[in-house]
């Protein structure tokens, strides 16, 4: 799609991915995304971020329907990951810029990905600034938001914040700006796109954002490098943020399992029921059904993660596996959980599914539930009870920090 001006003399040049519904390998992008450049025409032109490499010729001609590429003084690198820097090779050979600005972390991890030591490298800092001619680009570098190299670049005339991966969603589309499309959608996806991408990184996105705010940078529009740019929303956005990052307690809770013959299934409804009782709002996901980012997508706000497999040779269920690795990972915290299972003759999986939890920092409701073959009446209820105690747990912690 064509290049769009979204402030004077500042455009929009990227690439629109339709149809990719794998993010980076981890998780789900079932809109697609898009990957976000900008040119600033001014004496010194300027090209913020670029696509993956696959996207160089896209990004050649939306240039080109700018300005020649032989005209652009300066390429900042706000992120190496190869979604921004891929076509940087391609670039670099047609450009031929003056200056690469990035991060010293952004310059090291550019020679391991590309090595191109002869590359005009500008390493910032937080606190630098570059003059374009009529416009001031300040830094400021966002460690690990999420990769160490990672850095925000700030126009002050223009009150825009390029924030490469920080406020961005996984939305393909022909519209670029939050008030073209439904914003229910918009906050949803910012939502699912932070706890996949940036939650282990919660204490980092406060410290920013604190940042930000000492500062006292005036943002009239967030340019992210993913989806819908922001410019009626900025305060919702960046409030959003540090809800995101507080990951306050709520009466909400998942319940999240894999089954074979259905009995590990019919215990969750039942603990289901149990926390309903206790006045939770609870969601029950078959992993075979909800890829891993959406469970992660749906625990968002969730305080309580309750969790069940049946043994399966002496373990768990692979995709009960790969869920838990998952979320560990993840580093979510202020979170109350439990586990039940069901079992043929071993019955190894209960313990195993509370040791993970208790590894992953989840505050874990014992004993949980432990059930031979098809749960009886009796077994349904011991489900729902611990369901009732998960309750009561979540509950607590919500009034707790009341
Ligand atoms: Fe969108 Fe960290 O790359």
């Amino acid at each position: 799609m064509a290049a769009i001006e979204i402030k004077k003399d500042i455009y929009w040049v990227g690439v629109v991915d339709w149809n990719i519904h794998d993010f980076h390998g981890y998780s789900k992008s079932p809109q697609g995304t898009t990957y976000n450049a900008y040119l600033v025409i001014d004496d010194k032109v300027t090209l913020f971020d670029s696509v993956p490499a696959k996207f160089q010729m896209e990004l050649y001609h939306q240039i080109r329907s700018v300005i020649e590429l032989d005209k652009i003084d300066y390429i900042v690198c706000n992120h190496i990951e190869p979604d921004h820097s891929g076509a940087m090779p391609f670039l670099m050979d047609k450009i031929r810029p003056e200056k690469v600005f990035c991060s010293k972390l952004g310059h090291r991890m550019l020679l391991d990905h590309y090595h191109q030591p002869e590359w005009p490298y500008h390493p910032v800092q937080t606190g630098d600034s570059i003059s374009l001619g009529k416009r001031t680009v300040q830094f400021l570098e966002t460690r690990m938001v999420h990769w160490p190299d990672s850095m925000f670049s700030y126009i002050l005339e223009d009150k825009l914040l390029i924030s490469n991966d920080g406020f961005g969603q996984n939305i393909a589309s022909s519209e670029r700006f939050d008030d073209e499309v439904d914003l229910a959608m918009l906050m949803a996806e910012s939502s699912h796109y932070y706890h996949n991408i940036i939650l282990p990184f919660s204490q980092r996105v406060t410290a920013v954002l604190d940042e930000v705010a000492k500062l006292g940078l005036e943002i009239d529009m967030i340019a992210p490098d993913h989806g819908i740019i922001w410019r009626s929303n900025v305060p919702l956005i960046l409030e959003a943020y540090r809800d995101y990052a507080a990951q306050k307690p709520n009466k909400k809770a998942i319940i999240v399992f894999d089954t074979m013959w259905h009995s590990t299934e019919k215990m969750a409804k039942a603990i289901a029921e149990g926390l309903m009782e206790e006045g939770v709002a609870t969601r029950i996901m078959h992993l075979k059904q909800y890829h891993h980012s959406d469970v992660i997508g749906a625990m968002a706000d969730a305080t309580g993660i309750i969790c069940g497999s049946p043994t399966h040779n002496n373990g768990i269920m692979p995709l009960m596996a790969d869920f838990l690795t998952y979320m560990k990972g993840l580093k979510p915290v202020g979170r109350v959980g439990a586990a039940f299972a069901s079992f043929g003759w071993s019955g190894e999986s209960l313990n195993i599914l509370t040791e993970w939890l208790k590894s992953a920092k989840i505050e874990v409701v014992e004993p949980g539930v432990k059930c031979k073959n098809v749960p009886d009446h009796d077994k349904l209820a011991e489900c729902k009870e611990l369901g009732r105690q998960v309750g009561k747990a979540i509950v607590a912690k919500v009034n707790a920090e009341a």
